[in-house]
């Protein structure tokens, strides 16, 4: 494989239902540069490496290509996935204290009798009907849905709101242009978005002080200085969609994933062992994640060496993360598909300083959705295998996903 069509292979869609193949042969490289003069990381100790590296940067700022980009768009600073540490921590610390702190019951915790509420009628919906559409009917409304309590998003906002994240989807989709043009969409969607939630904040300051996420985000301390307006509109936002299209496609991906293993979707239906979901989906995270490439963010402050290479400063990143968790290096037979593995680590949610805020919420998410399609489901039958994909290289997963079921019980 030549440098010079590793980032067109990546992109090209004839790739998307099982990019694998192509994985194992860009490992052969660990550290390689391609055509665009960007760098490209496959393996998994290279990728930890880089992901705790403090010459590594996430902040776009430092780009000269990237020079015009302020911050999330007009008026909006960017978010703490976008910052490098120690304003990221600061940020980060000041939602942790408010989401889900370890020492007091969060928000997450509070959201579980909720998850099954809104799992269980999702199903119930799908009662009579003979072909579902795993996608439309089920793992987009969940996670939405969840995301939207969580952030306190009216119900009845919720087809606008879906509108403006699915144009951030879009334009995180780096088959879609070039990258200063995708990140000036990007930030005209995420002025929309905080401006959607500084509509919100207004309509609740005549309100006592309430107990919803974006007030208390005002508020939370925790010794840090508060967040500024601006700063809480454009990190909600961030929430928003960072905890979306996520969640949707490793969902389906398990689902689809299940199908093609029977044996396992048969244990999963029984129910006989308590703690086989939650192993599930820690091996889905790691074989079929969602999160294949960090292709745009990342860019070096300073010259990095790294498995023979130097990366010069002023370069960008990708790290391909799914090629990292299925590195033999790590673990043997990484293409086997083995929820009762000893041992399983996986960059399905990253690493280091930006590992994923999200977690705590998407592991029961996954889980609750899982089980309860496997025992409610009967005889679930896949109508397309391979289903049809999403263009996105880096957020992969299927656009449809079709079953056959005899009934819902
Ligand atoms: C960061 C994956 C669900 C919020 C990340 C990163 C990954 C990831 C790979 C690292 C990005 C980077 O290093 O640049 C996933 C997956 C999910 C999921 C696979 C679902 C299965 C969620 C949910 C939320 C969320 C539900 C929100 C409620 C975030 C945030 C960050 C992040 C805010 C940035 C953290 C930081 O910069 O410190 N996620 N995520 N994610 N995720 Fe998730």
């Amino acid at each position: 494989m030549t440098g010079s069509s590793v980032w067109q292979q990546i992109l090209d869609h004839s790739h998307r239902a099982d990019p694998y193949p192509l994985y194992t042969e860009l490992r052969k490289t660990p550290v390689r540069q391609v055509e665009d003069g960007s760098y490209v990381v496959s393996t998994y100790p290279e990728i930890v490496a880089l992901l705790h590296d403090p010459r590594l940067s996430s902040d776009l700022r430092h780009l000269p290509e990237m020079g015009t980009v302020s911050g999330e768009g007009p008026g909006l600073p960017p978010s703490f996935i976008r910052l490098d540490p120690p304003e990221h921590d600061r940020i980060r610390r000041l939602l942790t204290w408010d989401f889900g702190p370890p020492h007091r019951p969060g928000r997450v915790d509070g959201m579980l009798p909720d998850m099954r509420v809104i799992v269980t009628g999702l199903i119930d919906d799908l009662v009579g009907k003979t072909r579902v559409d795993i996608v439309d009917e089920f793992a987009y409304p969940f996670p939405v849905t969840v995301i939207c309590r969580l952030l306190d998003v009216p119900r009845e906002d919720e087809p606008r709101f879906q509108a403006l994240s699915d144009a951030l989807i879009q334009v995180a989709d780096p088959t879609t242009g070039s990258i200063t043009e995708r990140d000036r969409q990007r930030n005209k969607a995420m002025a929309n978005l905080g401006q959607y939630f500084g509509g919100l904040l207004d309509a609740r300051a005549d309100q006592p002080a309430g107990d919803d996420l974006l007030s208390g985000l005002l508020r939370a301390s925790g010794g840090d200085e508060p967040m500024t307006r601006a700063q809480v509109l454009a990190n909600a936002a961030l929430l928003l969609v960072a905890g979306h299209e996520t969640t949707v496609n490793l969902i389906t991906n398990g689902m689809l994933t299940l199908l093609r293993h029977p044996e396992v979707l048969d244990r999963l239906r029984r129910g006989e062992e308590p703690d086989l979901a939650a192993r599930v989906v820690e091996e889905l995270l790691r074989y079929e994640p969602p999160v294949h490439l960090l292709p745009e963010t990342r860019n070096t402050l300073d010259d990095i060496e790294i498995a023979g290479v130097t990366i010069p400063a002023g370069s960008r990143v990708t790290l391909v993360l799914a090629a990292g968790s299925r590195d033999p290096a790590l673990t043997p037979d990484p293409d086997r598909f083995d929820p009762d593995r000893a041992h399983n680590e996986h960059l399905g949610f990253g690493g280091g300083v930006h590992y994923c805020f999200g977690a705590p919420l998407a592991r029961p998410e996954t889980r609750i959705a899982l089980t309860e399609l496997a025992q409610r489901l009967r005889n679930p039958r896949l109508v397309a295998d391979p289903p049809p994909y999403r263009a996105n290289p880096g957020l992969r997963g299927p656009r449809h996903l079709f079953v056959d079921i005899d009934a819902v019980d």
